[in-house]
């Protein structure tokens, strides 16, 4: 008995071999590249090695995508315009990236406009999720799927208590004529400055306040050179996966099928990878001695109704789409 378990053994290995070294011998059909400005240990990065791994394994070694972390391929401005004539692939980018593009986008960008993370996945998990990853057409995109960025709140080299307190201050935003806006309505200046630039703008006193995410504040450590988190959760800015619609029109049905599929499976794993990763983030910051401010109901709501504006602004024709999302 135990002789025949060995050979049966000894068979399993021998195919799974052969079954390894023809996978490794089997010649790409297409070679694409993925850029992604996180580090190569962040959620959004090991979603995008996740979703390289998959599409490797479901088209046998058909289709390879080379993941670049850390912004190697250039800012996320820069990689957005290369992926519209197709010079990139794909790319995780947060919305905030081509919201000035695909205006409708915006709406996703507007402050206050869930009551938590939840409702924010039933909308972006639900019809209107779907209908806003098909706007990305208009800027020769193609949305895969929908990754979590989280909540942004605002970080400062001086504590934010109140809206008075961010008067005068130079905040760090996005790319974004939105995010602009709001912080001008805050009463604070804006400065646009790429994503891995932050810290040395901190250090060098280009800017003394910025709005991200936990992990952002984290891992990028910001938290070491501005040591106050107000917890305003303003906006809930997702990111996403894009292709160049270049590419994806070159692309067989059956792939970009498969593509499709194991994009949104990465997106799962993302999410997955986040809520832990978020955790970490808040005790290693709260660990390290930064004051953590949890802001009352009545001065929160000084911030909500400097920002009101924006909803006319830039959402007028979206009113129904913004109620929609409201109510979901
Ligand atoms: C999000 C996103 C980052 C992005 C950042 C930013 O947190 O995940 O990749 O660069 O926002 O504020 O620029």
């Amino acid at each position: 008995m135990k002789k025949l378990l060995i050979i049966a053994s000894c068979i399993c290995l021998a195919f799974c071999l052969t079954a390894c070294a023809e996978q490794e011998n089997t010649h790409p059909e297409y070679v694409l590249t993925y850029a992604e400005n996180q580090p190569q240990n962040y959620p959004t990065s090991l979603g995008g090695e996740r979703f390289a791994e998959l599409v490797k394994e479901r088209t046998e070694g058909k289709v390879i995508i080379q993941v670049k972390y850390a912004g190697e391929y250039g800012t996320d401005e820069d990689v957005v315009s290369q992926m519209r004539f197709g010079g990139i692939d794909f790319a995780r980018v947060s919305l905030a990236v081509v919201a000035d593009e695909v205006p409708v986008l915006n709406v996703l960008q507007l402050p206050f406009l869930y009551t938590d993370s939840a409702h924010m996945w039933r909308v972006l998990d639900g019809e209107i999720g779907e209908e806003l990853l098909a706007a990305f057409q208009e800027d020769e995109l193609v949305g895969l799927s929908w990754y979590d960025a989280g909540a942004r709140s605002f970080y400062a080299t001086k504590p934010i208590r109140e809206l008075a307190d961010v008067q005068g201050m130079t905040v760090r935003v996005q790319n974004s004529q939105l995010a602009m806006d709001m912080v001008t309505l805050m009463g604070a200046k804006p400065v646009y400055v790429d994503h891995n630039d932050v810290h040395y703008a901190f250090e060098t006193r280009k800017i003394n306040a910025a709005e991200n995410n936990w992990p952002v504040y984290q891992y990028m450590d910001h938290y070491l050179v501005a040591k106050y988190y107000t917890v305003l959760e303003h906006t809930r800015v997702p990111d996403v996966q894009l292709a160049s619609r270049r590419t994806w029109e070159i692309l067989p049905e059956e792939y970009r099928t498969i593509i499709l599929e194991c994009a949104k499976e990465s997106a799962l794993y993302q999410r997955n990878l986040w809520i832990r990763n978020d955790i970490f983030a808040r005790a290693t910051v709260i660990d390290s001695g930064c004051e953590i401010i949890f802001l009352e109901p009545e001065k929160k709501l000084q911030f909500q109704r400097a920002v009101q504006p924006l909803y006319e602004k830039y959402c007028t024709d979206h009113l129904d789409l913004i109620q929609k999302i409201q109510a979901g």
